[in-house]
């Protein structure tokens, strides 16, 4: 069974038409990088395969569960056990504490928070970003937050990683680091990783690239 499994995807804001007709699938343990100029829609796509977006037309199925066919809470529900997202920003709540934000994904699956904020402590440790327990979002720069929130998306061993412009905030060793990380950790557990980037080092890490061009997929290469 494919991870992921797009067919006939199209998504618009008002009367922009942000993807049309859009069919991809991506396999157990495949890395693929989506590129193209800005404005194609690259994070439409992200955003659709998460579910945090419903497709308007085609289908999203993740794991064999259709997300284009749910509601909101069952999206948000199923995104929680099997999808890791990391966001260009990071995206963390700003009035839990970095650890707790970390912690929050096996929080909301009932896990005790002692357990939890172990299993946070240590994602944020191995992603290089070690905390002390009061340290809020507010007091992150944009790139420690981009760490933070890899740690979280690791952190319930997600099926699927998403990441869009994971390494974009960071210097070149710290991106090394975390990519190696969302990439090598997913892959080992026989999950699937989706990478959106302009950079070339995030790129070379896919096995296969999907380029995109205004919505729709304008060429797909096989890499290394
Ligand atoms: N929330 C939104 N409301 C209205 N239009 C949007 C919204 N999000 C994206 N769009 C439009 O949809 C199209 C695709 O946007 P998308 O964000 O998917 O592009 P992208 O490839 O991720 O671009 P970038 O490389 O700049 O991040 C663009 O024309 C954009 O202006
Ligand atoms: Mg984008």
């Amino acid at each position: 069974m494919s991870t992921v499994e797009l067919s006939g995807v199209s998504h618009a804001y008002g009367r922009t038409q942000a993807l049309s007709d859009v069919s991809l699938s991506v396999e157990p343990e495949e890395v693929v990088a989506v590129t193209g100029p800005s404005g194609c829609g690259k994070s439409t796509l992200l955003l659709l395969t998460a579910g945090v977006l419903r497709a308007q037309s085609g289908r999203v199925v993740v794991a064999g569960t259709e997300l284009s066919g749910a509601d909101d809470a069952a999206r948000a529900r199923f995104r929680r056990r099997q999808i890791g997202l990391v966001l260009q920003f990071g995206q963390l709540v700003e009035d839990l504490s970095v650890r707790d934000n970390v912690a929050l994904p096996l929080l909301l699956e009932g896990h005790r928070p002692a357990e939890a904020r172990a299993a946070a402590d240590g994602w944020l440790d191995r992603v290089g970003l070690p905390v002390d327990p009061g340290t809020m979002p507010a007091d992150l720069s944009g790139g420690q937050a981009q760490l933070a929130a890899g740690a979280r998306a690791l952190v319930t061993g997600p099926r699927l990683l998403l990441a869009d412009e994971p390494t974009a905030s960071l210097d070149p060793a710290a991106g090394r680091v975390l990519l190696d990380l969302l990439v090598g950790t997913t892959v080992q557990a026989g999950g699937s990783v989706v990478l959106v980037s302009h950079d070339n080092a995030v790129a070379a890490r896919a096995d296969r690239e999907v380029r995109l061009r205004r919505g729709a997929i304008a060429h797909q290469v096989a890499l290394s």
